[in-house]
């Protein structure tokens, strides 16, 4: 399998769905919008492009199966798997607020060997093949290279309020002040990105999906990030958390993690 060009072909099938996402922007209002769960916001438009994705994919490798955010397709015991995202960001969306990303990664058994993650708004697409480097429109990603009191951190809030709100508060307190400054961005796709890029040094969130982080966890680590669970293992594609970092602060968003659980 040539990673390279298949890479290429899933970009194009990102752009594709970027594009239809954009046209439904200009005519979206908030009565469009559906609940999952209380602050949990889904669309038609979501859902629109979630087929139109698995639709392309499917004729790219028929063999392989899918995991999917809004569950639209399944897998069984494929060796290749697409991990879907739609649409990462979609409170973003809803409200017309940048960034907001359509997110895919393939993965062959424990291994993601493909990440694509497409960010409408500035039309930047960011992508990485295992041992290929990461790129966007074409141009190789590098992390960044701060200590922690010089970096910029992305600290996230997850739709799991009630479970979380004790752990990021006390996250807050640890680093207010004490790093470069912190930011929320609203959409977890393109925290790692932004990581991979280096224009963050640091993002960590829990309670998140697979399709959230897989794309994005290969690009950051094309580019010389380093992306573990809150628990530090380098094995994170079944957990509901996350860390990437530009690897020189990685030992201190560890650390605080295990302080503020
Ligand atoms: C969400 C976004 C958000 C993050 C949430 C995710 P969605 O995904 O990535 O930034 O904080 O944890 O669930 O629902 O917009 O696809
Ligand atoms: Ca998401
Ligand atoms: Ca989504």
């Amino acid at each position: 399998m040539d990673l390279r060009q298949l890479t290429q072909s899933v970009c194009e099938v990102a752009r594709e769905a970027g594009a239809y996402i954009n046209k439904e922007r200009a005519n979206f209002s908030l009565d469009k919008v559906e609940r999952k769960h209380a602050h949990d916001y889904v669309s038609y438009v979501d859902k629109g492009s979630e087929r139109l994705i698995v639709g392309k994919l499917r004729e790219i490798l028929p063999e392989a199966g899918f995991i999917t955010e809004e569950g639209s397709a399944s897998h069984t015991d494929e060796q290749y798997v697409w991990v879907v995202d739609p649409l990462d960001g979609t409170t973003n969306f809803i409200h017309g607020f940048a960034p907001y990303a359509v997110s895919i990664a393939l993965c062959k058994g424990r291994e993601i060997v493909v990440g694509v993650v497409y960010e409408i708004v500035s039309d930047e697409c960011f992508y990485a093949w295992q041992g290929g480097g990461a790129f966007m429109n074409e141009k190789p990603l590098q992390v960044g290279t701060s200590v922690i009191g010089d970096a910029l951190l992305c600290l996230q809030l997850p739709y799991n309020s009630d479970a979380y709100k004790p752990v990021i508060t006390r996250l807050i307190q640890h680093f207010y002040g004490n790093v470069g400054s912190i930011r929320m961005i609203g959409s977890a796709a393109i925290a790692l990105c932004y990581v991979a890029a280096g224009r963050l040094d640091a993002y960590a969130e829990r309670y998140i999906g697979q399709w959230d982080y897989m794309a994005g966890a290969l690009i950051v680590k094309e580019a010389g990030g380093r992306v573990t669970n809150y628990a530090g293992d380098d094995y994170f594609m079944e957990g509901d958390s996350i860390i990437a970092t530009n690897g020189v602060v990685h030992q201190d968003l560890l650390e605080a993690v295990k302080q503020a659980q």
